[in-house]
């Protein structure tokens, strides 16, 4: 057998260093979607239920209620400390400056108002994206937001992956906020048996040591089809 010619061997390794780069996030080198994924929006002070639907474009709040069957009134979460699902499709998408570069995402049209920035938009989603995601999946220079622009409100998500379990097609969003851990966080929401956590931990490589920052794929209960049925794409 002959010998790779001299420029092929720093391609292959190139091959292989972006290979092991995509096993990193969850929907990276996607080729499709899917019709539903949720965000778990955390409520803070000085808020209200009618504002978090809109920014995730719904004009009646009250469509939230299917996916948040365990909160009491949606009307009182305005209480901090509440976390309120938000469904979005999960969309396979790709970067405007390598359009090679896919990954799984929700992308929320967002109408700026004068003088926001990427980082002040940000700060509404409350860690569900960040003022850099923000940059790197918009085509306009964080210093040059047009006054009447539409910004897309990129939301990593999950659509599960049958390799590692086919149990469940639905997966919540989850940011980690202070004291949250992968399994603190799948425990509140019964994914505590060591076979589960196995499984919640492959769904989130990489993220088994983080504390409190980074965002976190946990499945939700019911899957996908049964909460479509209800209707609301
Ligand atoms: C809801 O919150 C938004 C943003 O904080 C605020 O502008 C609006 O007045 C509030 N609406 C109600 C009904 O409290
Ligand atoms: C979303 O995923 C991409 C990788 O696909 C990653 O680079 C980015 O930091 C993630 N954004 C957030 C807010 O976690
Ligand atoms: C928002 O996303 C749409 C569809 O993916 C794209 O055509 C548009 O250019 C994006 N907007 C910005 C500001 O990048
Ligand atoms: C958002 O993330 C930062 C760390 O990246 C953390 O300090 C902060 O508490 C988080 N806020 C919420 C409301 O989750």
């Amino acid at each position: 057998m002959e010998a790779p010619p001299p420029l092929l061997l720093p391609f292959l390794l190139l091959l292989l260093l972006l290979a092991s780069n995509m096993a990193t996030a969850a929907g990276d080198g996607c080729s499709a979607g899917c019709d539903l994924a949720l965000g778990s929006y955390y409520v803070t002070k000085n808020t209200n239920i009618t504002y978090i639907a809109q920014l995730f474009g719904f004009t009646d709040y009250r469509l939230l209620a299917k996916y948040n069957p365990g909160l009491p009134n949606l009307d009182d979460v305005a209480a901090a400390g509440y976390r309120v699902d938000v469904p979005f499709p999960c969309e396979c998408l790709a970067r405007p400056s390598d359009p090679a570069s896919t990954y799984l995402a929700a992308s929320i049209p967002y109408k700026v108002v004068t003088g926001e920035t990427y980082a002040s938009i940000a700060n509404n989603y409350i860690n569900l994206t960040t003022a850099d995601w923000l940059q790197a999946t918009n085509t306009y220079p964080p210093n040059n937001i047009p006054d009447d622009a539409t910004v897309n409100v990129t939301v990593n998500c999950s659509c599960g992956d049958a390799r590692i379990s086919t149990d469940y097609g639905l997966f919540r969003t989850f940011p980690l906020r202070d004291w949250d851990t992968l399994a603190s966080v799948a425990a509140t929401r019964d994914l505590s048996s060591p076979e589960q956590m196995d499984i919640v931990r492959r769904y989130n490589p990489g993220m088994d040591g983080a504390t409190g920052s980074g965002i976190v794929y946990i499945p939700a209960k019911g899957d996908r089809k049964t909460i479509t049925i209800y209707g609301v794409f």
